[in-house]
């Protein structure tokens, strides 16, 4: 048996052999830069970001899209335009990116945090169910890492309950399900543009809303409270003759120049997609074949999948490791640094959501307790965090087929060698704690 790398071993993949980098540009998005930066339309509502709007809400199959400063903005606005606020309980999965849980106290509503599927890390629908009580007004799903929450069941379930669906699809552009875009399904929906995600502009966010009166509300809710004005036209929406769209609100927009680089990112966004759907379908056909490897659960209604990150499990009972012992070896055998990682901190032990310590939050002995994330049990987020969870970016999936071999043969190497990865000291990593405050 070959020696592992972290042990002193040959690595699999030496680190001259470079992987594929993210974010990426063309010539073309350069000179659409250039060219901005001459004219004399930089700032919200010009013709790159409108035209941008309208490409990728079709794109994504909802009716109407806009621009917002970033996912979280996003988020925040879904809600306002909602009507959610101060009060209001909201469910939102224990795993996430804090900003979904975060966007809900910045309107002063109760993020309820709910536990996740084991297999695809997504919200458990009867979890939901059972969290719903009378305050209850909104639901927001996240698409997480490249699994698709049961978003038929979801829309339902929201139906019967008389509640808004909010889906944070920050990791999912280019996603279909029967193919009907994410972001399609929901009331609202909400998508990051930051540096990491597969579509990106640096910093920048993006709603969906199927009806019109959402539209104009969101359009207000992140242009400083205007009603909406765009000239000419866009979606085929008219100026209201009035202020009856106008809502009080700050600044949300994002420039002509992030839009630049949209506009060329979306060009090659479908692409890229497809070629990390096959890579990702190749690799987890090869992880399946591996004792203690699991991958996650592709729902059959997926017709195209999007990878924010590519995830995979390890069983420790049967491999008898951590995932942080998992990574480590994996990371020295690739020469990928630190790339593969735990999952998600659950958002009841993340050191990043910390609700209780901004005082404009304190509406108040009740809600004061209703937000503390502490109390919420997440057992299957807090598995997946510490123990089975593995996880890496996106750009992993970039790389090509023969690469995906490469990968696949390092953790099969690892499970051929267990018995030298149990005795990799367990101390990198995030160790997980309850906060208690
Ligand atoms: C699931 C999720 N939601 C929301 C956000 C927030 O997006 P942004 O960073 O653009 O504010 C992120 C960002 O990583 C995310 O991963």
């Amino acid at each position: 048996m070959d020696k592992l790398a972290i042990a002193g071993g040959k690595p699999l993949r030496a680190a001259s052999e470079k992987w594929q980098t993210w974010p990426v540009s063309d010539a073309a998005d350069a000179k659409l830069v250039a060219e901005i930066t001459k004219s004399n339309r930089w700032s919200y509502d010009g013709p790159v970001e409108w035209q941008f709007a309208q490409d990728f809400a079709k794109y994504q199959t909802a009716k109407f899209g806009l621009c917002c400063a970033n996912g979280t903005v996003g988020i925040q606005i879904a809600l306002e335009a909602l009507g959610i606020g101060a009060y209001d309980e909201v469910i939102v999965p224990g795993m996430t990116w804090q900003a979904t849980a975060a966007a809900c106290v910045d309107v002063n509503a109760v993020p309820v945090l709910c536990d996740v599927e084991p297999d695809t890390w997504n919200l458990d629908l009867a979890k939901v169910e059972a969290a719903i009580t009378k305050k209850t007004k909104a639901v927001i799903v996240v698409h997480l890492y490249g699994s698709v929450t049961d978003i038929a069941g979801l829309v339902k379930l929201c139906k019967k309950h008389n509640l808004a669906l909010i889906e944070d699809c920050a990791h999912q552009h280019g996603t279909f399900w029967k193919g009907k875009g994410v972001g399609s399904f929901g009331d609202v929906a909400s998508f990051s543009f930051q540096e990491s995600k597969v579509l990106s502009c640096g910093e920048g966010g993006f709603n969906t809303c199927n009806t019109k009166e959402l539209f104009y509300k969101l359009y207000s809710l992140r242009n400083c409270g205007r009603a909406y004005e765009a000239d000419p036209p866009v979606f085929g929406l008219k100026k209201p003759a009035d202020f009856s769209t106008a809502l009080q609100s700050g600044n949300y927009r994002i420039t002509e120049w992030q839009a630049a680089i949209l506009a060329g990112g979306l060009k090659r966004l479908d692409k890229q997609v497809k070629h990390r759907d096959a890579n990702a379908i190749y690799l987890n056909e090869q992880l399946a074949q591996l004792p203690g490897v699991l991958p996650m659960r592709r729902r059959k209604e997926v017709t195209q999948q999007s990878y924010f990150n590519f995830a995979f499990r390890i069983d420790p009972k049967e491999l008898k490791v951590s995932n942080r012992q998992f990574c480590a070896a994996l990371n020295a055998e690739l020469s990928t640094g630190d790339a593969f990682e735990q999952p998600y901190d659950p958002l009841n032990g993340c050191g990043l959501y910390k609700p209780r310590t901004k005082t404009r939050h304190n509406l108040g002995k009740e809600y004061w307790k209703a937000i503390a994330p502490e109390p919420r049990k997440l057992p299957v987020c807090v598995d997946a965090n510490q123990n089975s969870g593995v996880v890496v970016h996106h750009v992993m999936l970039m790389n090509k087929k023969k690469d995906m071999d490469v990968v696949a043969a390092a953790v099969k190497k690892l499970v051929d060698s267990i018995d030298a990865v149990r005795q990799i000291p367990d101390k990198g990593g995030k160790k997980y704690q309850a906060l208690s405050r």
